[in-house]
């Protein structure tokens, strides 16, 4: 174990009371100066460790951080988070670093975490917003061994896990496809798959998650106060990120295997449930441009189906959809 751990350790078994400096330097046979070194560094972590020139060193409140040393020890996972942990305060886009890390092999699992991004990235080349502590940014590497066909699986398997982590919070979530994830109406999480493909199939996936959890609504930009949420403002009280990342990082890796393991039509099924969109007269601006119609259902890979004016139907891929409100007297 690293000193840091260990002096952190430590503090954490007697949290909220004092350590003595003394009793630290030779517990881990390192000099005052030293433990002193670990505990401004704890501190600039963002640790409230009080320090008392008579008493000694105190760990007040454990704080909400998302370093591998706060998430690793209780993660439930096999994989994802496990051996490739990385953790900045403060990153341009997870999912961009997740992506260098693939290039360079890091394996499937590979977990990227930000206290806050300062280039955070959304669907359709939009930016995520990003404040630091309000939210949970973060990215997986995803390496399956599917044919390319299967790739549209993969997003939808990622919502049902965000999904399924919200509803463990007491949220009662649903999914815009194809992949917004809305409480009330109103956008609580996104997801970003970005994936690199050769002949051969899927190189990787990066999947980049983002989660409203502390944002009040005038944290928010004006422009979308109207339309985000968080679990906070749905809640009505703080909650702490730790253990809801734990859950998120746990569901993702239980739906992927899910997916990959012939769980597919159960993933959709779900998917299905949690759908805002089904049933709904939509406009869709996708790769086709712009369609209108209904929609209808969700297929087993993914695509939304879109009955169009005539009566066709359009299996749609990616896009972005409006829902048209009905008209006030059907209300
Ligand atoms: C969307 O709804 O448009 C997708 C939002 C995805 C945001 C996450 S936050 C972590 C990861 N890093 C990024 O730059 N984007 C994703």
């Amino acid at each position: 174990m690293m000193l840091r751990e260990a002096v952190l350790k430590t503090l954490k078994q007697k949290q909220g009371h004092w350590v003595s400096g003394g009793a630290l330097s030779q517990e881990l046979g390192v000099s005052r100066t030293t433990v002193w070194k670990y505990i401004k560094s704890l501190q600039a972590e963002g640790y409230t460790v009080e320090a008392s020139p008579k008493k000694g060193y105190r760990l007040t409140i454990r704080p909400d951080i998302l370093s591998g040393l706060e998430v690793q020890p209780e993660l439930n996972t096999t994989l994802f988070g496990r051996e490739h942990y990385f953790y900045f305060k403060e990153m341009e886009s997870t999912n961009d670093y997740a992506k260098i890390l693939a290039t360079q092999n890091y394996p499937e699992g590979t977990t990227v975490v930000a206290e806050c991004q300062t280039a955070g990235r959304g669907r359709r080349g939009r930016a995520w917003f990003s404040l630091p502590g309000k939210g949970i940014y973060v990215s997986v590497i995803l390496r399956p061994a599917l044919p390319l066909n299967q790739l549209s699986r993969v997003t939808p398997a990622m919502a049902v896990a965000v999904a399924d982590a919200l509803h463990q919070l007491g949220l009662k979530p649903g999914i815009k496809w194809p992949n917004d994830i809305l409480v009330n109406g109103r956008k609580i999480a996104g997801i970003l798959t970005e994936a690199v493909t050769d002949m051969d199939g899927i190189e990787y996936i990066v999947v980049g998650i983002g989660v409203n959890v502390n944002y009040q609504l005038e944290d928010f930009p004006k422009e979308f106060r109207q339309s985000a949420t968080s679990a906070r403002i749905e809640l009505k009280c703080t909650v702490p990120r730790l253990p809801l990342l734990q859950e998120l990082l746990l569901r993702v890796e239980q739906r992927y295997q899910q997916m990959l393991t012939g769980g597919v039509a159960a993933i959709m099924e779900e998917f299905r449930r949690l759908s805002t969109v089904i049933g709904k007269d939509i406009e869709l601006d996708g790769l086709q441009g712009i369609t209108s119609g209904r929609a209808i259902d969700i297929d087993n890979n993914g695509f939304l189906m879109v009955r169009d004016a005539e009566g066709n139907i359009h299996h749609v891929m990616s896009g972005e959809i409006f829902v048209k409100e009905p008209p006030e007297e059907q209300l």
